[in-house]
């Protein structure tokens, strides 16, 4: 049996509402993995919101993916962000055979369908306008910061690559502002070059000469007036100037750690269970990077999720034998140069050739061709984050990407994703 009771937690963009259950059966607990279902009124929970009623449904363990709720007579969902789960013994419970299970759900209210399409008026769907049956397959579809072009040519795409199966599977992904944050509160977050160039490393008269170039160039990088052939020799001369400017700095080896330990920066909410569901499932993960490898492998490693089936291409730092920066090896890469033509050499590609699947993840038009030297691609989902200048850029996004993500900083639909192909049947 189970039995439950809520109330609701401060929150401020969404919903918190922590759930406490109670299960009679060890057995159950141990395996992980016992699915459970209960319903609450507003009158059994305490601090439940006026009319709101829940309903949730899911498996103990990490896996929570289905709450939806009435709130005011209105449907809402009740999207998962986190969950957690604690157990204890009841109180008075002389057995091992009653326990009391803690689960804390961090919930984002999405609005019902429909309103979000009412707020935004625009030619693409959002997510909240998408039928029914994509809800169902992936309920995080339907936030409203997710656009889709062709919803049902996305819906079959993700259909076809959970018939084909995780054994069939990649996720070749950007670094910088795709899976790290573009911004928290209001200010941006770094992007791996940032974080050397604000760190104490670097002289003054250094930082301001590398804030000069990111004032110059990144307008460039993301105008979308321009062509990819105009703005490829503008970014090559950017990154070659960045890095003989930080190779200057007598930057050792030894600081990296603490950099990145000092710095600013955050993966993406959700970064955990996208890198723990890949590892889990033996999906291999790419990150192809223009930022600086050395950086990014140490803000994965810190945050533990730096796991045997990620695999790393990006500008690593040469060191001298006293552990001095001297150089970046070649080949450069760039935002626009993210193709083969770099990555040939790289053993990761051919040994790969088989996971015909794959779910590509960007923030620029550059990480489009990210997947280019897969040598049979059967399925490929291109998910972009769209961070900045959203109006001016919306159209170009969603005419290259099947799902634009709007100001998302989580991972919650690419969760959603992964956890439909790779968990429900
Ligand atoms: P990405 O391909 O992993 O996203 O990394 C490229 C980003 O790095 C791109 O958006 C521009 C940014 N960048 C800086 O912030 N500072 C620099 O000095 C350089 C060369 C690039
Ligand atoms: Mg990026």
């Amino acid at each position: 049996m189970v039995g439950a009771a809520w109330s609701q937690a401060p929150g401020s963009a969404g919903m918190g509402a922590r759930s406490r259950l109670l299960a009679d059966t060890l057995p159950e607990l141990r395996a992980g993995r016992s699915s459970y279902g209960h319903c609450c009124s507003p009158a059994s929970g305490t601090g439940a919101p006026q009319g709101a009623a829940m309903r949730a449904s899911g498996r103990f363990g990490k896996r929570i993916f289905s709450v939806r709720g009435k709130r005011n007579r209105r449907r809402w969902r009740f999207l998962p962000r986190s969950a957690s789960l604690g157990a204890r013994r009841s109180r008075g419970s002389p057995g091992a055979a009653e326990l009391e299970l803690e689960l804390e759900l961090e919930l984002e209210l999405a609005p019902p369908r429909g309103c979000a399409a009412a707020a935004r008026p625009c030619p693409v769907r959002s997510g909240a306008e998408l039928n029914g049956a994509s809800g169902e397959m992936v309920p995080e579809l339907e936030k409203a910061t997710v656009r889709i072009k062709h919803p049902e040519h996305v819906m079959g795409i993700i259909r076809s690559i959970k018939e084909q199966g995780m054994s069939k599977l990649q996720v070749i992904s950007d670094f910088d502002m795709t899976l790290s944050r573009f911004g928290c509160n209001g200010r941006r977050c770094p992007t791996s070059h940032n974080i050397l160039d604000n760190s104490h490393v670097v002289s003054e008269d250094g930082k301001k000469k590398l804030k000069d170039l990111l004032h110059y160039y990144y307008p460039i990088e993301i105008d979308p007036d321009r062509t990819l052939e105009e703005k490829r020799p503008l970014m090559v001369e950017w990154w070659s100037r960045a890095h003989d400017l930080l190779s200057q700095q007598k930057i050792l080896k030894g600081d990296i750690a603490q950099i990145v330990r000092e710095s600013d920066v955050m993966l993406r909410d959700g970064f955990n269970e996208l890198f723990d569901q890949l590892h889990e499932y033996d999906v291999p993960l790419f990150i192809f990077s223009a930022g600086v490898g050395d950086i990014l492998e140490e803000i994965i490693r810190q945050a533990n999720v730096f796991h045997p089936n990620v695999n790393v291409v990006s500008n690593y730092m040469d060191f001298d034998d006293n552990g001095v920066l001297k150089c970046f090896k070649g080949p450069l890469i760039h935002t626009y140069n993210k193709n083969n033509t770099v990555l040939q050499g790289t053993e990761y590609f051919q040994q790969l050739s088989t996971r015909t699947s794959i779910i590509l993840l960007g923030d620029s038009m550059g990480d489009l061709t990210m997947a280019d030297g897969v040598p049979s691609v059967e399925n490929i989902l291109k998910v972009g984050f769209l961070n900045d200048k959203v109006e001016e850029q919306r159209g170009k996004y969603l005419d290259a990407y099947d799902i634009v993500l709007e100001s998302d900083e989580t991972l919650d639909v690419v969760n959603g994703i992964l956890r439909y192909i790779l968990i429900e049947t």
